[in-house]
């Protein structure tokens, strides 16, 4: 199926100002294993990039190369520039824990910790040191979570555990907790795989609420969701890259054959 152009946005302007991440010539290896090759893109300020593609393409590995979280996998190897705002994040003098806040994540599975809601949100954003008395830290959690459009929901229960919360609950919570550390880019795989239609329509709205606040990019195995939700697409296959531009375009017009055998369902 090949989706409809009256779903899109209006992607065609191109992103104002220089891409918030530059990746050139990246590739990753596990082991002797290469699972991305020679993959470069620049990842807009304003916009929401969806990466897509068939399952063991490579689009987790290449997130996770973008705030650093393969360096957690032993095996994992990264090869090529990556940069923030023009520095090389994977400069040998970097903090990383200072990365992963200016470049947060928000995974599959929601992850809360096993703490209460104020905590779950405040932690960052105490070891950062971002809020310098309980008023401000009061402040900055209840900020979170209505960007997060969890507020309503949870502020008479603050001192409640995070998984004591629905799933979809939960996943606004672990994208509260990334926001809390004023992060300048929101990474999300497949943020919506564990949760209903209803609890995945709420996550679509926060993150088009969010789109221009931060950069943000999703993989997603959603076809309809990436259309939904994102300005560019990139489409990656058997760990390249294979086209990247506006979303409605890699939806209605791909110039790549490998693109549309893709979008139009003819494998997966
Ligand atoms: N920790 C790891 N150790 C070794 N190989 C890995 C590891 N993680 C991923 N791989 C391999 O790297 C390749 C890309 O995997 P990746 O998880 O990035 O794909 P994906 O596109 O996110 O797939 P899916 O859509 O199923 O989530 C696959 O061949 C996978 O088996
Ligand atoms: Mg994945």
């Amino acid at each position: 199926m090949v989706t409809q152009t009256s779903q899109f946005e209006d992607d065609s302007a191109a992103p104002s100002g220089p891409p918030k991440m530059e990746a050139q010539g990246v590739s990753v290896f596990y082991g002797d294993k290469k699972a991305i090759d020679d993959v470069s893109i620049d990842i807009p300020t304003d916009y929401v990039t969806a990466f897509i593609g068939p399952s063991g393409c490579g689009k987790s590995t290449f997130l996770r190369s973008l705030n650093r979280m393969n360096d957690t996998i032993p095996t994992a190897r990264v090869e090529g520039t990556i940069k923030l705002d023009g520095d090389d994040i994977y400069d040998p003098k970097l903090d990383v824990v200072q990365l992963r806040a200016r470049v947060g994540m928000v995974f599959q599975k929601p992850n809360p910790f096993p703490k209460s809601i104020y905590e779950n949100i405040a932690y960052g954003p105490k070891i950062h040191g971002l809020a310098s008395s309980k008023d401000a830290l009061d402040e900055v959690v209840e900020r979170s979570l209505k960007r997060a459009g969890l507020w309503e929901e949870v502020k008479d229960r603050l001192d409640d555990s995070g998984t004591a919360l629905s799933g979809g609950q939960q996943q606004r919570l672990c994208i509260a907790r990334a926001i809390a550390v004023d992060p300048e880019v929101i990474l999300m795989d497949e943020p919506c795989s564990a949760l209903d239609p209803i609890a995945t329509a709420r996550i679509e709205e926060l993150i088009h609420d969010l789109r221009g606040r931060y950069a943000i990019v999703i993989v997603t195995h959603s076809m309809q969701q990436a259309a939904r939700v994102s300005q560019r697409t990139a489409f990656f296959h058997l760990g390249k890259m294979v086209e990247f531009g506006p979303t409605s375009e890699i939806f209605t017009n791909p110039k790549k054959e490998r693109t549309k055998d893709y979008i139009t369902g003819r494998y997966g």
